[in-house]
């Protein structure tokens, strides 16, 4: 660890305190176990986490982001949201991590974190109105920002648009509510699409229904402002592509994904020629891959993409989530080989040997265990 606390691969954290956002949201408090300082991040980065959760042979490891501005009393926060099976499979296990935090991470209880990362920031004194668009916990990243803009006393102009369900699962709503209220650049509309009986418009939320392009429309000036970008798949592609189509340069959209990474904008497959090019490779070269748990092995040209889109597309089938490199589901072992990680972004597991199929190809012939 350096002196300003900067430090590399897993260091313990020590669960400060735990309180309650909302229903289904929860924050935790985390201090370094050794005392040492917190380096600084920038509003909208996260904390990667190897969980020790009970029953699990392996640990399991996730992404959280941190929902605050800077480390306050020697703590980041965390904001997760407890997650239920999915309502089309409710046989299905709930959320190992998100329901491990709620359940059984305390005060007082130690988490192996990874040090800030990420480049879904936000520079609060930078130039230009932003819109900070969230959906559900989507928010953290927005809350982060949303306070480095007030703690660096920013001028510019912010619009904090938000949906959630109902005021039951609205986590923050108070906080936000006193902010746009203190400050003249700074405004906010909150969207219920399911209001509760108690909730009433005007005070806890602004409308009914989701954030839609057209609710954007009526809000903002113009498409001038930098757009950032967090909720789920549906809510981030329709407000995407409502955006471009208003004219919004796609270069001023930001955005994040929180589960399984994928193109918002419908575009033409790339060429072969364009994958090959992209990774320096001639659009001739190829690998032999072989899957040696599924007994099935397969050519791979730089068309196939990712060793997990070679897998699949060879009917093997390993879990995944982000297919970004960041949450460690795709985690494989490459038995004989090398490979090459097709992006910077990667969270790069601890062993040599250990590979994020999702977000790698082959640089040899390979064996992977899978
Ligand atoms: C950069 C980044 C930042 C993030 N920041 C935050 C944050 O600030 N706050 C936050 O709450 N989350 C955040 N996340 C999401 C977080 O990392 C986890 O993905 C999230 O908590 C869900 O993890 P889990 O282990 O609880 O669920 P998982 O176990 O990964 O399961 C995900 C979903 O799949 C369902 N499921 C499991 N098995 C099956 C099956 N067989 N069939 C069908 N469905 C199934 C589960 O019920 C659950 O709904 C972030 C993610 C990223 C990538
Ligand atoms: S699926 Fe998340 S790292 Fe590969």
């Amino acid at each position: 660890m350096t002196e300003d606390g900067a430090w590399q691969g897993y260091r313990s954290f020590v669960v400060k305190r735990k309180e309650p956002e909302s229903e289904t949201i929860t924050s935790f408090y985390l201090a370094p176990e050794d005392g040492g300082a917190l380096p600084d991040y920038h509003p909208g980065q996260y904390l990667g986490f190897s969980l020790d959760v009970p029953e699990r042979m392996t640990p399991v490891i996730r992404t959280y982001t941190i929902s605050d501005s800077q480390a306050r009393d020697g703590c980041y926060r965390l904001s997760i949201k407890r997650e239920p099976a999915p309502a089309d499979a409710p046989d299905a296990p709930p959320g190992v991590s998100s329901n491990f935090f709620h359940d059984h991470v305390e005060v007082g209880s130690t988490l192996q974190v990874r040090a800030p990362s990420g480049d879904f920031v936000l520079r609060p004194q930078g130039k230009g109105p932003v819109v900070l668009l969230s959906g559900g916990v989507g928010c953290t990243p927005m809350i982060a920002m949303l306070n480095a803009v007030v703690d660096a006393a920013a001028e510019r102009d912010i619009w904090f648009v938000h949906g959630a369900r109902s005021g039951a699962e609205h986590a923050f709503g108070a906080h936000v509510r006193a902010i746009a209220a203190a400050h003249d650049n700074i405004r906010a509309h909150i969207c219920y699409s399911q209001p509760g009986a108690g909730d009433v418009q005007g005070e806890g939320y602004d409308s009914a229904g989701h954030v839609t392009i057209d609710l954007l429309k009526e809000l903002l000036p113009n498409t001038g402002p930098q757009f950032f970008l967090c909720g789920s798949t549906p809510f981030m592609k329709s407000l995407y592509n409502g955006l471009v189509d208003w004219g919004v340069d796609e270069f001023q959209i930001v955005y994040e994904f929180f589960g399984t990474a994928c193109e918002l904008r419908d575009r033409p497959e790339p060429s072969a020629a364009d994958k090959a090019a992209e990774m320096g490779l001639d659009p001739d070269t190829r690998f032999q891959v072989e899957f040696r748990q599924s007994g099935v092995t397969a050519e791979w040209t730089p068309a196939a993409g990712s060793i997990l889109e070679l897998a699949e597309a060879n009917g093997v089938e390993p879990d995944f989530i982000c297919r970004s490199g960041m949450c460690h589901t795709c985690l494989s072992t490459c038995l004989e080989g090398e490979f090459q990680y097709l992006h910077d972004d990667v969270v790069e597991p601890m062993g040599d040997d250990e590979v994020l199929i999702c977000s790698a190809r082959p640089k040899t012939d390979i064996v992977i265990d899978a």
